[in-house]
């Protein structure tokens, strides 16, 4: 091997050096325009907040609603399913926290602080319905606990939406709303 063979290759890796080098900034230049255009303008604002028409919601059924990029679960919940989740202890939740962020502090998960409406409307549950293991969306009215299932890896919630079994830690949250009127929920 001559003294040329050995020192052509040292070239060629310091060009190659040189040009990745130039690849990694250019990369960076074009990276901060997409990152600004990610901040929320007024448009995008104005839709932290929707209003859902529950008019046609009866005790049983649910619809799904889009907010701030989740899935929302709004539920007309059976007088079964109430007491299902009255009857719970809270020594056997997992998760002891109501989760709610209509309420201050880390109030207790009983059914009336999970719940959407308060008095007299105990029967609305809205939750964010993204799985607190790892982000799947549960299925409704399924699981041992006839409440929410999450089939990525098997966590049941109830019926008010707490988790009970399998590996999510946390109770699915419920999200800043208010009645507006009794057929509408502002959620957000
Ligand atoms: S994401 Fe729901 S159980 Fe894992």
């Amino acid at each position: 091997m001559s003294a040329n063979d050995t020192t052509e290759p040292n070239r060629r890796d310091f060009l190659y050096v040189a040009t990745g080098m130039a690849g990694a900034v250019g990369a960076a230049a074009v990276a901060w325009p997409f990152i600004d255009q990610m901040r929320p303008d007024a448009s995008t604002l104005a839709l932290a907040s929707i209003d859902v028409d529950i008019s046609g919601i009866d005790p049983g059924m649910s619809v799904t609603v889009k907010w701030r990029g989740s899935p929302v679960f709004v539920r007309n919940r059976t007088d079964a399913e109430v007491e299902a989740a009255r009857a719970v202890e809270l020594s056997e939740l997992k998760d002891p926290i109501a989760r709610n962020a209509n309420l201050p502090g880390e109030e207790p998960a009983t059914d009336a602080a999970r719940a959407a409406g308060g008095e007299g409307r105990e029967n609305w549950i809205v939750m964010v319905g993204v799985c607190t293991h790892l982000g799947c969306v549960p299925l409704g009215q399924a699981g041992d606990f006839g409440g929410w299932f999450c089939p990525c890896h098997g966590s049941h919630y109830d019926t008010a939406g707490r988790i009970r079994r399998g590996p999510a830690p946390e109770n699915l949250p419920v999200p800043t709303l208010e009645f507006i009127s009794d057929t509408t929920i502002r959620i957000g």
